[in-house]
């Protein structure tokens, strides 16, 4: 049973699910601002006779009785979005469509129809049904950042000065700064500290309509300290208005402990740290360069990941070609990623496989001052591509998606069109759900009222948000961007 309560005020809200051994999952929001509310950890749980309310105890003391809505699958909309002007989705071929004049129906954390007002009738006399009314406004999926390293302390401003003054990435790292001093920080941070910062990360994501991202761990490099981050990356997914991917990326670099025996490393992401993920990962990643993991070691790594019954990803191609973008299609990875150097052999080797998603990040081009990538290149040989913000302390310190589309749209050579697939349905994929990113009926209740009439300014009017309402698991997050 699905039980939805308000807490104390409006703007409080706790989603539990129950079984018949008591509640199993809950989610909690604060319906507005940062779209971020933190519940304290529920002791108890116990359901009424009548099946209606809920006595419910919190760690810090409190506790009470909660009048709760039934939100089983069975039964009419819980919520209505109507007055859409145009809502994106894409048709069975995968197809950019804006249908005009919609509706979109909702059910607990479902979608029960979605499509042309004519279609798709809105039930009326139910007056506890909540209605959403987009006055005209474009409605789409909640957007999903593919490539996010979101869990990590500290910044890299010093950094950025100095390479703007004429250091490069590689002498910054080389002189044990970059990924090394983010490492250092991260190691001394708290579980808490760690867990506040992203939230906030997380926060900004929504705010310019994020509901989904793919995060990675990192920077921490040691197993224990990767369990770590993996632990903070689902608790985000748990308790914030965006749901996580967690990825393993313990091959970021080789961290000083190990330089002098890598394989030794390798063992120990393999043998130790992939087994120990399995239940709290989706994937994992390796930064294939130079400067970081070979080609061999990627693959030994990706297989482990594989064997272990996880999906993998790769850094891939950000500096140099080195071929780890055939291995990575060869492997059926989620996705590469970056791409700034793809040899016509590892395009071929894409195209032919199909199902490996190329991120493209052009924050992280724009930030380094690497050449742009052409997205064109992948489309036209029909690679799905998707696009991310790669938000990160050293290289990409951006949580904004939409202005990532935006580089990709005018840099990259995607249509608006694609550029809306990029952030939506392909990088759902991309980044692993295999349930959102497209409007339709089933999927995740997960969507965003946009604030403007015509889906061409997501990317055209780029750098503010332009989020009227988010809403995710069919919970109305309110913002205020207008
Ligand atoms: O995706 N390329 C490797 N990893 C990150 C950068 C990480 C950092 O500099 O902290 C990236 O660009
Ligand atoms: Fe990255």
């Amino acid at each position: 049973m699905i039980l939805e309560c308000q807490l104390n005020s409006d703007r409080d809200r706790l989603r539990l699910r129950l079984s018949e051994q008591g509640w199993v999952e809950r989610t909690a929001w604060r319906l507005y601002g940062t779209g971020c509310f933190c519940a304290p950890t529920i002791e108890r749980v116990q359901l009424s006779s009548c099946g209606t309310r809920v006595a419910i105890r919190f760690d810090d003391g409190r506790e009470g009785l909660l009048e709760a809505t039934d939100l089983s699958p069975q039964g009419p909309p819980t919520l209505v979005i109507r007055n859409i002007g145009q809502l994106v989705r894409f048709d069975g071929a995968g197809r950019f469509e804006a249908v005009p004049d919609a509706v979109v129906l909702i059910r607990h954390d479902r979608i029960l129809a979605a499509g042309p007002r004519a279609e798709v009738p809105v039930p009326d006399g139910q007056a506890h049904v909540r209605t959403i009314d987009a006055r005209g406004g474009v409605v789409s999926a909640g957007l999903v950042d593919p490539h996010t390293h979101p869990v990590f302390a500290g910044d890299r401003a010093r950094e950025f000065a100095m390479r703007k003054a004429g250091a490069t990435y590689a002498e910054i790292q080389a002189a044990g700064g970059g990924i090394l001093s983010t490492m250092r920080a991260t190691r001394e941070a708290t579980d808490e500290e760690l867990f506040r910062s992203a939230l906030r990360r997380l926060a900004r994501m929504s705010g310019f309509g994020v509901t989904s991202i793919e995060g990675k761990s990192g920077y921490d490099l040691t197993a224990d300290g990767e369990i770590r981050m993996l632990r903070v990356l689902r608790r985000l997914g748990a308790r914030s208005a965006v749901d996580v991917s967690p990825t393993l990326l313990a091959a970021h670099i080789v961290p000083p402990e190990f330089v002098s025996d890598r394989a030794a490393y390798v063992r120990l992401i393999v043998e130790d740290m992939i087994p120990r993920s399995r239940d709290l990962a989706v994937s994992v990643d390796v930064f294939c360069e130079d400067n970081a993991f070979s080609v061999a070691e990627t693959v030994a790594i990706l297989e482990g990941a594989r064997d272990a019954g996880l999906q993998t990803r790769v850094h891939a191609g950000q500096f140099h070609s080195l071929g780890v973008v055939s291995e990575a299609a060869r492997l059926a990875s989620l996705s590469v990623d970056h791409l700034e150097q793809v040899s016509d052999g590892e395009f071929d080797a894409l195209a032919r496989t199909g199902g490996t998603t190329a991120v493209l990040l052009p924050g992280a081009a724009l930030t380094l001052g690497l050449p742009i990538p052409s997205g064109r290149a992948f489309l036209d040989r029909g690679i799905p591509v998707a696009v991310g913000t790669d938000c990160n302390p050293g290289t990409s310190m951006t949580e904004n998606l939409p202005l990532a589309g935006t580089l990709a749209c005018l840099q990259m050579g995607l249509t608006v069109e694609e550029t809306w697939d990029a952030m939506t349905r392909t990088a759902a994929r991309a980044a692993g759900f295999t349930d959102r990113g497209n409007p339709v009926a089933g999927a995740a209740a997960d969507l965003v009222v946009w604030n403007f009439g015509h889906y061409g300014v997501l990317p055209y009017h780029f750098g503010v948000t332009h989020v009227r309402s988010l809403i995710r698991q069919g919970v109305e997050v309110q913002l205020e961007s207008e």
